[in-house]
């Protein structure tokens, strides 16, 4: 299972990729708007320095809506860095947009995925990652893991190549839960990732290892 962090911060980035752990970062316009960064020149900016502290893939996101602008934005954030994958919204537009950085070789990511429907469109357009948000449903009393659910049977069911990305992660449970269902990534906040380090008894073992160390030296 792929771990990406879902953040503009630097700082966690940073954190989580000193661990060791990290496989890439998913980034959109209100994670950009969080720690202030505006206007296209200073975004496209911040993601090469992201491309530069991670070794894997960062999904940056268009803002256009229509079918010319996602391919002209996408091949400008294509553009930036090799790391980059371009985030595209699920919808009609958004699916044909796909379909074409697919067929120039280059990675995408469907988001603001709520449906098997929309995930099967995704796999058909050949992108690379599709990002089902599965907190947003829990948010709306929807099981959000059953997407995940849903959506591993139907990729497995034909062999599509898309890697289930589950996002929208809140919590550690939702990271386990994931994995446990298959999906291929996760990203989540820096908190999913370090919460999952927690456990009483390896801190209540370690101070009692390092208490018996001291006695005897
Ligand atoms: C995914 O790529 C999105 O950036 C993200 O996971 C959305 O999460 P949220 O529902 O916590 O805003």
């Amino acid at each position: 299972m792929k771990f990406f962090i879902d953040t503009a911060n630097l700082e966690q980035i940073k954190e989580a990729q000193d661990m060791g752990i990290l496989d890439g970062v998913t980034t959109n316009p209100s994670l950009m708007a969080k720690e202030g960064i505006t206007g296209t020149d200073n975004i496209m900016k911040h993601y090469v320095n992201i491309c530069k502290l991670v070794d894997g893939d960062v999904s940056a996101e268009v803002i256009s809506t229509d079918y010319e602008g996602m391919v002209r934005e996408g091949e400008a954030l294509a553009d930036l860095h090799s790391q980059i994958v371009v985030k595209l919204p699920m919808i009609k537009d958004g699916v044909k947009a796909c379909k074409y950085f697919s067929d120039k070789g280059i990675k995408t990511n469907m988001t603001l995925v709520f449906s098997a429907g929309q995930a099967l469109l995704a796999a058909k357009a050949g992108a690379t990652y599709v990002s089902p948000f599965i907190g947003r449903l829990d948010d709306i009393s929807t099981d959000g893991l059953n997407l995940i659910a849903e959506i591993r049977m139907i990729y497995d069911n034909y062999g599509f190549d898309t890697e289930i990305l589950a996002a929208s992660v809140r919590h550690t449970m939702h990271v386990i839960d994931c994995a446990k269902l298959g999906a291929d990534v996760m990203t989540g906040p820096l908190s999913s990732i370090t919460g999952l380090l927690n456990h009483p008894l390896t801190d209540i073992g370690l101070e009692k290892f390092l208490a018996d160390y001291k006695k005897g030296n």
